[in-house]
């Protein structure tokens, strides 16, 4: 983390991995955005994945194993496990232990037949799958649009190790938001009781508790950018005066104005997407979207 740190902030423009925004506080700051009235992804994906799941089910196949890429607290899971007949198993990635040990209880009491296997690992690099029957399709699932805070890199390792993971009949159910006004976009990442910018400058309070570092919280505001030309949201704290910040015994000046991009949330055109699926071997089978076309869910097979 130190290292990722001083990397990130020695650039032109200093950056720090979004990634090291899920400390704990970070994690509950971020389940409160999901409730807010701003933030249109999550009730959104959760009306299409309600609307598509006798399709899903259908498409899906009696038997299968549901494997989950960064499942958290798998609460739109339950919407899979519901839909999917005859389950042979759930395999819930996460790289929080804590996490996964929470949930499983939970999930075993609403789904007490269904064989649930936890797997520590970070999505990036699929950690092998326990000990599942060879013969059941394996179905892969990555909601949220996570997939747009990766960059190009990134995505392509994400999916080519689901394609090698799943195999060759293997199906991925990925939620992806979709490109939009800036009007929309802009108060989903800056909302009005300002929760996200909590979270953004979490990630500040992190460095400062886990590097010992000094930044000074009240010195920077969060803000949120539409990039028109990389078609993402961006999240930056902006320095509100010209600072120093001490690190791991290293020195970052910061300009008044200056910003510190922290994260990258990027809007997806479906038919530019397919040549990004394309290279990580696969391809659209099913698309379900919303009345207003804000957000979609992917039912991808191999390419
Ligand atoms: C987790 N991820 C899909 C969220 C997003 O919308 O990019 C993270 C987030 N950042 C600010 N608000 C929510």
């Amino acid at each position: 983390m130190l290292d990722d740190v001083l990397e990130g902030l020695s650039g032109r423009q200093k950056t720090l991995p979004s990634r090291l925004l899920y400390d704990a506080r970070g994690s509950d700051l971020f389940e409160d955005i999901t409730a807010l009235p701003e933030y249109y992804p999550t009730r959104t994906e959760t009306a299409i994945l309600n609307a598509a799941a006798p399709d899903l089910s259908r498409r899906i196949g009696e038997g299968a194993v549901l494997v989950e890429y960064g499942a958290g607290a798998s609460v739109k899971t339950r919407i899979l496990l519901d839909a999917l007949e005859g389950l042979a198993g759930y395999v819930p990635i996460d790289v929080s232990d804590d996490m996964l040990a929470k949930t499983k209880p939970l999930l075993q009491q609403d789904y007490p037949e269904l064989p649930i296997h936890p797997v520590v690992g970070n999505f990036l690099v699929p950690p092998p799958l326990p000990d599942i029957d060879p013969r059941a399709r394996r179905v892969g699932f990555f909601p949220g649009s996570t997939i747009g805070n990766l960059d190009d890199a990134d995505i392509e390792t994400f999916l080519n190790g689901a394609a090698e993971e799943l195999g060759p009949d293997g199906l991925l159910v990925l939620g992806v938001d979709l490109k939009k006004s800036p009007d929309i976009l802009i108060p989903a990442y800056d909302d009005a009781q300002g929760v996200t910018a909590d979270f953004n400058r979490n990630l500040l309070v992190r460095i400062n508790r886990e590097l010992g570092a000094d930044f000074n919280l009240d010195a920077f505001r969060h803000e949120a950018r539409w990039n028109e030309a990389e078609s993402r949201m961006e999240m930056h704290l902006v320095s509100l005066a010209d600072q120093s910040v001490t690190i791991g015994g290293r020195r970052f000046d910061f300009a008044a104005g200056e910003t510190i991009h922290t994260e990258n949330s990027r809007k997806f055109d479906l038919d530019e997407l397919d040549a990004v699926l394309a290279a990580g071997a696969w391809s659209r089978e099913a698309t379900y979207t919303d009345p207003g076309q804000l957000f979609s869910v992917l039912l991808l097979g191999r390419a």
